[in-house]
């Protein structure tokens, strides 16, 4: 049994931030952004709009292009990394604004990495027959914990939602999902503060997320290489058999690093970081759907997932749509 995609979704805040607002804000240009990241735009919640809003939008658009009952699905997995509160989860929180019944609800914390790693949990409960229909969901409001005087940090990340419904299928499917976490770096890329930790006031810095940018760099694209191989090796396909790449939309120079070691034009890469940002765990979701929706992909194509994020956290998916 395989873990089929029967319906997309993704939802975007209606406000954009544009490379010249941030100008405005910090000292940078539209053009060092451009250059160094590939983002033109991105958008940000509006106050009171919460991760669970974002994502209630994406799944009723996944629920109806898969066209189910909404409470059929088995299974609610968030991918999360700025809940809407500490508990109860996100997932909880949306199950009942979604029409779903009792089902299993919970969210999963891998950063960036996030969908991928809830996409891979979901796969294996539909694989094992225990679940017929999963609904997985990537949700992020990242931009209410970056420090906006910060410009290394505070232009890379944008907020949105995607989700996925999956159903048991004797036809491919997810092919396979690897995740991976090495914590030896965590201080790369972090947000230093926290329930157990403790808060720092605004005025000593308050909840941002940090990161060495040059170096978490570096670690990406030699990451995001061997999981490529990883993930090839293990279906025993060769880079040639692959449709799409829908890679993790951080830095269009890291998603150039992997289209190239795949041989793939960019044509046959699904790029929306110019439009969202760096949505962390929603950034994966919110390129599928876009692909799906705009006709892109078919079904039958070969797409490899990937995403590199904070702990550090990797992980893929190849999937025949
Ligand atoms: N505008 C203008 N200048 C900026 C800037 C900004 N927004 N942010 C940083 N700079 C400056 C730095 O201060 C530095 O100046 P200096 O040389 O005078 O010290 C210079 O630009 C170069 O900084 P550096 O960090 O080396 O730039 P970079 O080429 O590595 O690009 C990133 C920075 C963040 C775009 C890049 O490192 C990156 O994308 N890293 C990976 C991030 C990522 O993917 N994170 C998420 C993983 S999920």
């Amino acid at each position: 049994m395989y873990a089929r995609i029967i319906g997309t979704g993704s939802y975007l805040p209606e406000n954009v931030v544009t490379n010249a607002d941030l100008e405005q804000k910090v000292d940078t240009s539209d053009e060092w952004i451009r250059s160094r990241t590939g983002i033109r735009e991105r958008r940000v919640a509006a106050p009171g709009e919460t991760t669970g809003d974002l994502a209630v939008h994406a799944c009723r658009k996944a629920l109806e292009a898969a066209d189910i009952d909404p409470a059929s699905i088995d299974m609610l997995i968030v991918g999360t990394t700025t809940p809407d509160v500490v508990f109860p989860s996100t997932a909880c929180l949306i199950q009942q604004r979604l029409g779903l019944g009792e089902c299993g609800a919970f969210d999963v914390n891998a950063a960036c990495s996030g969908f991928i790693f809830a996409l891979s949990i979901a796969s294996q409960y539909i694989q094992t027959g225990a679940c017929k229909r999963v609904l997985v969901v990537g949700a992020e409001t990242l931009t209410r914990i970056l420090d906006w005087g910060d410009r290394s940090t505070c232009v890379l990340f944008g907020d949105g939602a995607g989700a996925v419904v999956l159903q048991a299928d004797p036809e491919p499917g997810v092919l396979s999902t690897h995740i991976h976490a090495n914590g030896a770096h965590a201080n790369l890329l972090h947000v230093e503060v926290g329930v157990s930790k403790g808060f720092l006031p605004e005025e000593r810095g308050g909840m941002s997320v940090k990161m060495k940018g040059n170096e978490v760099f570096k670690v990406a694209v030699n990451t995001l290489g061997r999981i490529v191989d990883e993930t090839l090796a293990h279906n025993k396909m060769d880079k040639h058999d692959l449709d799409w790449l829908i890679p993790h939309q951080a830095n269009l120079r890291i998603i150039k690093a992997t289209a190239r070691k795949l041989d793939m034009p960019m044509d046959r890469v699904i790029v929306t970081v110019d439009k969202h940002g760096n949505t962390s765990a929603a950034s994966v979701p919110l390129a599928l759907d876009e692909a799906i929706r705009s006709g892109r992909i078919k079904r039958g194509d070969n797409m490899l997932l990937e995403a590199f994020g904070g702990g550090f956290t990797w992980g893929s998916a190849l999937i025949r749509y």
